[in-house]
């Protein structure tokens, strides 16, 4: 039994922010977020807005595009390390919304690589034959954990949640193998040492400069690199796969400079590589399924071809995803 990716959906806040908007509230420009990062604009959550809800909106595209009622899955796995509260989980939040009673939900705290991780968890459990039909999630909200006066990390970071269907099937297709990796003692490079506390863009409230996101940027995009390179060339290894075969990576869409240099690494061409950063920013754990959803809708996946899924976040956590489409 292997489990494949039916089905694909994304939603994203009402609130897009413009590299030129946030010029107007901080000392940055379109030129330098555009060099540095290739992003021109992110989506942002609003003060009365969940991140639940547009998890929700995305996986009913998810279902309805796979053919599958909410009542017939069987477990939903959420990667995020955002959630409307402390507790309960993201997941059981999730599942409410969706109206489905006592199947497993829950989250799993990968921050940006959330969405590699769950789908390694799902398939996992398919093969294992414990789950025939699983809603997988990447969803995350970091623009409303950032000190907007940090304008190194401000830029950053948007918000969205996109959904996968995955289902246990025979045959070649699915996926064909992943590897996590995390290196606690890097913990420091990107955190936030206070998650209860929600604050947006357009809300009175100011998150306390300790409460925010802390980052230390250089060190990171240099572990990023190595670490999305590594893992990626590893698990096409161990499947017996060569680079040159894959039709399309999608990867963790942190920053430009870091997607390129991963496929320069990797001796991959841009055309392999896609990208979306431009219009989302990093939105963590949600980033591989929006980039997957808009890959699949432009038609740049086809049956059969060789996909690579690549993140790495906080944590430090990395890890892929090989799977035949
Ligand atoms: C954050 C990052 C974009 C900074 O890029 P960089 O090339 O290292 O930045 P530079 O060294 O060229 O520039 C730093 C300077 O720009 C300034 N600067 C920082 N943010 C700025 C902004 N938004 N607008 C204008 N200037 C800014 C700094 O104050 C610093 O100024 P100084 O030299 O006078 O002290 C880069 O380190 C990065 O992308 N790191 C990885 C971050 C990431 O992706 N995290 C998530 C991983 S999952």
């Amino acid at each position: 039994m292997a489990s494949r990716i039916v089905a694909t959906g994304r939603a994203t806040p009402q609130t897009c922010i413009s590299n030129h908007d946030l010029a107007r509230r901080m000392a940055t420009s379109d030129e330098w977020v555009r060099s540095r990062t290739g992003i021109a604009q992110r989506y942002v959550m609003a003060s009365g807005e969940s991140l639940v809800d547009l998890a929700a909106e995305a996986s009913r595209t998810a279902l309805s595009r796979a053919g599958i009622k909410p009542a017939e899955i069987d477990a939903i796995v959420v990667g995020t390390i955002s959630s409307d509260y402390g507790f309960p989980s993201f997941g059981c939040q999730l599942q409410h919304r969706l109206g489905i009673d006592t199947i497993p939900a829950f989250d799993v705290a990968a921050a940006c690589s959330g969405f590699v991780y769950a789908v390694s968890v799902a398939d996992a459990s398919i093969r294992a034959g414990d789950w025939r039909r699983v809603l997988v999630i990447g969803a995350d909200a970091l623009s409303t954990m950032v000190d907007w006066n940090d304008r190194a990390t401000a830029v950053l970071f948007g918000d969205g949640a996109g959904a996968a269907v995955m289902v246990g099937e025979p045959g070649p297709r699915g996926v064909l193998g992943s590897l996590l990796r995390s290196s606690g003692q890097y913990w420091d490079l990107l955190a936030v040492r206070n998650r209860g506390v929600q604050t947006t863009i357009d809300g009175e409230a100011r998150r306390q400069s300790d409460d925010a996101i802390k980052m230390k940027g250089p060190e990171l995009f240099k572990l990023a690199v190595k670490s999305m390179a590594d893992v990626t060339l590893q698990v096409a290894q161990r499947a017996g796969v060569r680079l040159e075969d894959l039709e399309l990576i999608v990867p963790h869409q942190a920053n430009l400079r870091i997607i390129n240099a991963v496929a320069q690494r990797l001796g991959l061409p841009p055309e392999k590589v896609f990208t979306n950063v431009d219009r989302y920013g990093n939105t963590s754990a949600a980033s591989v399924p929006l980039a997957l959803d808009e890959a699949l809708e432009s038609n740049r996946i086809r049956s059969n071809d060789l996909i690579m899924l690549n993140a790495c976040g906080g944590g430090l956590t990395w890890g892929a995803n090989l799977l035949r489409w």
